[in-house]
């Protein structure tokens, strides 16, 4: 084998060993984007909000009718409602982590004022979502004296139930949700000045 060619030979051998090499060493110092954890959450959270939804509350209360879903679950030894599933696992998540993160599900028209959006960046991302149907929200937003990624993702209205509920619900500020309207978002915040 002529010189050159013992040459490259070796410097593709020495290239592939190289290659995982470097990604061992890189690993310690891997980072994920804001946006890439925020929709990673959002896949979880959704998975849960659907799989609670569909395999308890419509399995157990419209199929099988062995018990009722209720807002007043506790009086009525009811399940929650998805949405109050939802809040509660959220409340628990924010108290219990000290990353900084925190999620929610908001609306411009909430039934429960604690669904409020609160923040410049949260009313945005909730008219951005209704106004372009499909689309999700990323923005920065401070807090504090602290920079968060926050990202919005449509809420919508997948069946009647949502709609018949929310508009004759006595505290619901909107009554006309039709099907497949944006009726609120999932707020995922996440903090970005830290390590
Ligand atoms: C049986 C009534 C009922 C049904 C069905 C229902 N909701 Fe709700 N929804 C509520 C109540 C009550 C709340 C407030 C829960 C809380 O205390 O946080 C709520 C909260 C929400 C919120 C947060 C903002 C707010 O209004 O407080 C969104 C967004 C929402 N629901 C969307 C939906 C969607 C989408 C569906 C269908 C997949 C749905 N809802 C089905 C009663 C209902």
């Amino acid at each position: 084998m002529k010189n050159t060619a013992k040459n490259i030979l070796l410097g593709l051998v020495l290239a592939a060993l190289c290659v995982p090499m470097q990604a061992a060493a890189a690993s310690p110092e891997a980072s994920i984007s804001p946006k890439r954890m925020a929709d990673t959450l959002y896949t979880v959270i959704l998975a849960h909000r659907t799989t609670y939804t569909e395999l308890i509350v419509n399995r157990l209360s419209n199929v099988e009718e062995v018990i009722e879903v209720s807002e007043h679950w506790q009086d009525e030894q009811a399940l929650l409602l998805p949405s109050q599933m939802f809040r509660a696992t959220a409340e628990l998540v924010q108290k219990e982590n000290d990353l900084g993160f925190s999620y929610s599900l908001l609306s411009l028209w909430p039934v429960n004022s604690k669904n409020n959006a609160k923040t410049d960046i949260e009313k945005k991302g909730l008219q951005y979502i209704v106004d372009k149907k499909g689309e999700n929200f990323y923005g920065e937003e401070t807090l504090g004296d602290k920079k968060y990624f926050t990202a919005v993702y449509p809420d919508v209205a997948v069946s009647k139930a949502c709609i018949s509920c929310h508009n004759k619900h006595k505290d619901s500020p909107k009554k006309d949700f039709k099907l497949n309207n944006v009726m609120g978002g999932i707020v995922i915040r996440i903090p970005v000045d830290t390590k």
